[in-house]
């Protein structure tokens, strides 16, 4: 996925106690309804839970789908076949920074399990695990869009490329040093609106 497309301003991401969005993200939520026509709110829903995500905690609770739905005005249920559906979406608590390695055709090919391994053991933990001390999680997924670039993994809304042992090792650092939570929103949404 195109961390272009799915950039967001940067909203508050500290855990927030009530399920509410802010007002910039609410701002930001309207504007996106508006793009489509009475009645057809729902197709503004990916764009939405993106935001969710990166207000609520990283993670998309049985609450928070709640609330999306109301904002939309469409049915619960709707929002959690959609959730559930794409693996960008957590439905439940995850690390602050999601290491997504690629494990399709390209990727593979080109040692996308030798750095899937690598990075089990460099953190510590295996696939669908979180560490300790909450900072990483990871999931192996499909196809990322950047096949020409193998083997890759995103974080939030950064794609790593090319990735080598010595550049895993750099992220890692990178992230743990900085010890922020990375969300598809970390880019300028107002560039896509
Ligand atoms: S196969 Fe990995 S990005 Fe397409």
């Amino acid at each position: 996925m195109s961390s272009q497309l799915h950039g967001a301003q940067h909203f508050d991401k500290s855990k927030r106690t009530k399920i509410e969005f802010s007002e910039d993200a609410m701002k930001t939520v309207q504007t996106i309804i508006t793009h489509y026509p009475e009645g057809k709110h729902k197709s503004a829903l990916l764009p939405i839970l993106h935001i969710a995500q990166a207000e609520f905690g990283g993670w998309l609770s049985p609450e928070t789908m709640d609330y999306v739905a109301f904002v939309l005005k469409i049915k619960p249920i709707e929002v959690f076949e959609v959730a559930s559906f794409y693996s960008m979406y957590n439905l439940q608590p995850m690390g602050k920074c999601i290491l997504e390695v690629c494990q399709t055709s390209s990727c593979w090919l080109n040692g996308a399990e030798d750095i899937l391994k690598y990075i089990e053991k460099k953190i510590g933990i295996k696939v669908g695990e979180t560490t300790k001390d909450g900072m990483f999680s990871l999931k192996a997924v499909e196809c990322l869009g950047s096949c020409g670039t193998a083997p890759m993994m995103q974080c939030g809304a950064s794609y790593h490329e090319n990735l080598t042992y010595d550049k895993v090792d750099k992220v890692i650092e990178n992230y743990s040093a900085d010890g922020k939570l990375r969300s598809y929103t970390d880019h300028d949404y107002k560039n896509t609106l």
